[in-house]
């Protein structure tokens, strides 16, 4: 569905079918005297009358056929005191759900619609276009079409009253637009197959998204990997006969070469079966999502270039497979990280660490980070502890704590704050080693955390983003269908935005 913009006034717009969210109490088409103008009809479209304005309400409005806006779909947001951006981005998921069903090819929504609820009409309307594409959003690369499909929306146009009000607005749809399109890339990538996605793999599409957007992009192959002596990422590698990679990207807007740049870290385990520390078979398929992290930080990369965002950002992938087979790392196996250090591996399963460690020894190495933030699909323990809807994030710094909690909330991705809790690293300590890769059950995704922590040097700005838990629905929502969430796109494009002071 491409966006467009219809600024030439109400009585010039035209679609087939117009997205009017009203509250509970708003009297339609009253309340905005824009739509008298542009559905004149709707004033004494009898059912109108049954329109209340209850959450989750959708009532469709017949006018005459030939207009140039035949139909209206009243869309009810709940009483005006509740209502929130997260109810107006599952409202518009919903309508347009609702239209693509019907068969209605061109949607209509009128940012005045926006301007009274509350949140800022510029902010609504970033979500509310963003949400609108999510809405459709499908992974559909290796499936047959169903001729039963309706065609999806061939385009949502944003009315505007004038051609003179419509700048702030115009920016911020395309702001939603690009946010969506990165959402949808990182998502297609965390659905891919894990056949079809190896590190190498990933690595040559980054580098091509890197070209295609005006990225710079360095691999590191095993050969550069071993002599970076990045022992921890090759020994996740080990078991697999697809070996691992290091992805660089780098977003250097002209004028900020000397600038420190915020650096994000990906996880990127194309596949997690546990290696010699097997999982259990059920729900291991969904192991092929444990590169979201890498996927979140490649798609945030390629929004960044797209929209000539003004700040420098780092990304890293630290790409592996974690597969069993008589090359694979051991549990009791020592290994020696790019810092030097000895890390003994005790379950090969907690291999997401390992894969980071390297690579955020590595940003330290490189670079003078403004700021390092990690995402990653890393631990159970997380979600265990906060379930489908919120991410833990792990820092001793609150003002970036602040930013990242801003930064995620205003598009619906919460995080909820773990403890850096230091007595309990006593329990990552080695008999043998300077550090071993688990602890105990207990406290699993603190000790996680910990265990990065040990690899970032004093004084510099870290966060932890365990996406554990929310990169995957279970369920269908209106914003999203089975499988990956892509969670974090949202969150490290709008921090990178406004840049981390
Ligand atoms: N990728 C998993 C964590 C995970 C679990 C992500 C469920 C998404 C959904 C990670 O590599 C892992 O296996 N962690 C282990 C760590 C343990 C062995 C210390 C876990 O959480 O069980
Ligand atoms: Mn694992
Ligand atoms: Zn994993």
């Amino acid at each position: 569905m491409d966006i467009r913009f219809q600024n030439l006034g109400p009585d010039r717009w035209k679609g087939d079918i117009l997205l009017a969210p009203a509250c509970q109490g708003d009297v339609l088409p009253s309340c905005c005297p824009q739509l008298d103008k542009a559905v004149p009809w709707l004033a004494v479209a009898p059912a109108l009358r049954d329109f209340t304005g209850k959450k989750e309400e959708l009532l469709l409005l017949h006018g005459q056929p030939e207009l140039p806006i035949p139909r209206v779909l009243a869309v009810g947001l709940g009483r005006r005191e509740t209502v929130d951006c997260n109810i107006v981005r599952n409202t518009i998921a919903n309508a347009v759900r609702f239209c693509h069903k019907r068969g209605y090819v061109s949607l209509v929504l009128p940012e005045a619609l926006l301007a009274p609820l509350p949140g800022g009409k510029e902010r609504l309307l970033e979500e509310c276009i963003c949400t609108a594409q999510l809405a459709l959003y499908r992974f559909t690369k290796l499936k047959k079409p169903d001729p039963d499909d309706t065609p999806v929306p061939q385009w949502l146009a944003v009315a505007f009253d004038r051609p003179e009000t419509s700048d702030a607005g115009k920016a911020a749809a395309l702001r939603g637009e690009t946010a969506a399109k990165a959402v949808t890339l990182a998502r297609d990538f965390a659905a891919m197959p894990p056949n079809y996605l190896s590190p190498a793999i990933l690595a040559e599409r980054a580098n091509e998204l890197a070209q295609e957007k005006g990225l710079a992009c360095t691999v590191l192959d095993e050969e550069a990997l071993r002599s970076e002596g990045m022992g921890c990422l090759l020994a996740v590698g080990k078991g697999s006969s697809r070996p691992p990679r290091l992805i660089v990207l780098e977003h250097v807007p002209a004028g900020c070469e000397q600038d420190p740049p915020l650096i994000l870290v990906g996880k990127g385990i194309t596949f997690d079966s546990g290696g010699i520390c097997l999982k259990p078979a059920a729900n291991m398929h969904q192991m092929k999502a444990d590169m979201t992290g890498a996927a979140v930080v490649l798609a945030t990369l390629t929004a960044l270039a797209e929209e000539h965002i003004s700040n420098r950002v780092v990304g890293l992938l630290a790409c592996a497979d974690n597969m069993p087979s008589g090359a694979a790392m051991r549990p009791g196996d020592v290994v020696c990280a790019a810092n030097g250090d000895n890390v003994e591996i005790q379950n090969t399963d907690a291999e997401g660490r390992l894969a980071l460690c390297d690579a955020l020894t590595f940003a330290q190495k490189h670079w003078t980070p403004a700021a390092i933030v990690d995402i990653a699909t890393l631990t159970g323990a997380c979600a265990v502890a906060l379930g489908s809807q919120l991410a833990g994030i792990f820092c001793d710094d609150a003002a970036l704590t602040d930013r990242i909690r801003a930064a995620g909330g205003v598009s619906g991705e919460e995080y909820w704050p773990l403890p850096l809790w230091k007595p309990y690293n006593e329990s990552l300590k080695s008999e043998v080693a300077d550090i071993c890769n688990t602890g105990p059950r207990e406290g699993g995704a603190i000790n996680a955390a910990l265990f990065l922590q040990h690899f970032v040097q004093k004084g510099v700005r870290w966060a932890h983003l365990d996406i554990a838990g929310v990169d995957w629905a279970a369920k269908a929502t209106p914003l999203t269908p089975v499988g990956p969430t892509a969670f974090g796109v949202r969150t490290l494009l709008n921090l990178a935005r406004g840049g981390v002071q």
